[in-house]
């Protein structure tokens, strides 16, 4: 039987609906905007494409956008100086600097700089320590899309076999710290699996809910997932570029075969995707939030 699909795009429309009526809300109570900042440096494709994403979700709420496109050659002190201007600046609530960034700029240095009660991307240490005892204030966008997704779609995690497959700082590593909390919508019991792993298939089976983030696509294949589990594909692969530069995006999962087996699972593109850039103008929100209090 085919797969319930997991639709981010109209999750991720339902948030941003949600989220403008909290907008409309600060403005009229408090006489305060959102504001975003997001700082691009070069020219990459996938971040180009990511920040334009980001900047017009926040048109269409009523986010401010500050935006900073930096050329690929940019010093780390230019960088870093920038990072404090926008740290100092009273109309923005967040800061984003898009990764990855060129070589000559430390990506730990500019992370670090970030004001953490800015740091919408949840990346400052601060912020990763904050979700590590559970009390983050900016949930890391793509985990806490991952999450937001499991709760809409009313997948059980109290006591469920999770498995996460890949242990990024970005999404595998956090998403699994967050299921593994002690509180409702959470209380999983998390296994992470990496390059390491001696079987990949052994764990994957298990799961009832299986989250892949592995940056490889066919990852996972059909016969790797347990029946009826809840499949949740991070994968973001561009195959088959063009001379016009088109590509076709394609997750981790062989989503044609894991849809047969799964009970649900989310599309590439049209799942996580859409949710990630949700939960930025929510952490942005939020941030405008804190600020009052
Ligand atoms: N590059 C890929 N994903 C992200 C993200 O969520 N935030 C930032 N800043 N850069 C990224």
């Amino acid at each position: 039987m085919a797969a319930q699909i997991i639709d981010g795009k109209a999750v991720a429309e339902a948030i941003r609906g949600e989220l403008a009526a909290d907008i409309a809300a600060l403005r009229e109570r408090h006489g305060v905007t959102p504001g975003l900042a997001t700082v691009l440096v070069g020219e990459d494709p996938g971040s180009v494409s990511y920040v334009t994403g980001k900047n017009k979700a926040c048109a269409t709420i009523g986010i401010r956008s500050f935006h900073h496109h930096l050329p690929a050659d940019v010093s780390e002190d230019y960088l870093l100086k920038l990072v404090g201007e926008l740290n100092a600046n009273p109309e923005v609530h967040g800061v984003l600097v898009q990764l990855p960034l060129p070589k000559q700029i430390d990506e730990r240095k500019v992370i670090h700089a970030i004001d953490p009660d800015k740091d919408v991307d949840g990346f400052h240490p601060v912020n990763v320590g904050r979700l590590m005892i559970g009390e983050e204030i900016f949930p890391p966008c793509t985990p806490a899309g991952i999450i937001e997704l499991l709760h809409r779609s009313a997948t059980p995690l109290a006591g469920a076999d999770v498995v996460v497959v890949g242990r990024s700082n970005l999404v595998g590593k956090p998403v699994a710290v967050m299921l593994l909390q002690k509180r409702a919508g959470a209380n999983a019991t998390v296994t992470i699996c990496h390059t390491g792993t001696r079987d990949l298939a052994v764990h994957t089976r298990r799961a009832e809910v299986l989250i892949v983030a592995a940056g490889r696509v066919g990852a996972i294949t059909g016969d790797m997932i347990r029946p009826g589990a809840t499949v949740i594909d991070v994968g973001v692969n561009r195959i088959g570029i063009t001379a016009s530069g088109k590509a076709k995006l394609v997750g981790d999962v062989d989503f044609a075969a894991a849809s047969e087996v799964a009970g649900k699972i989310t599309p590439v593109p049209g799942g996580v995707g859409p949710m990630t850039i949700a939960m930025l103008l929510k952490n942005t929100v939020h941030a405008a939030r804190l600020r009052l209090a």
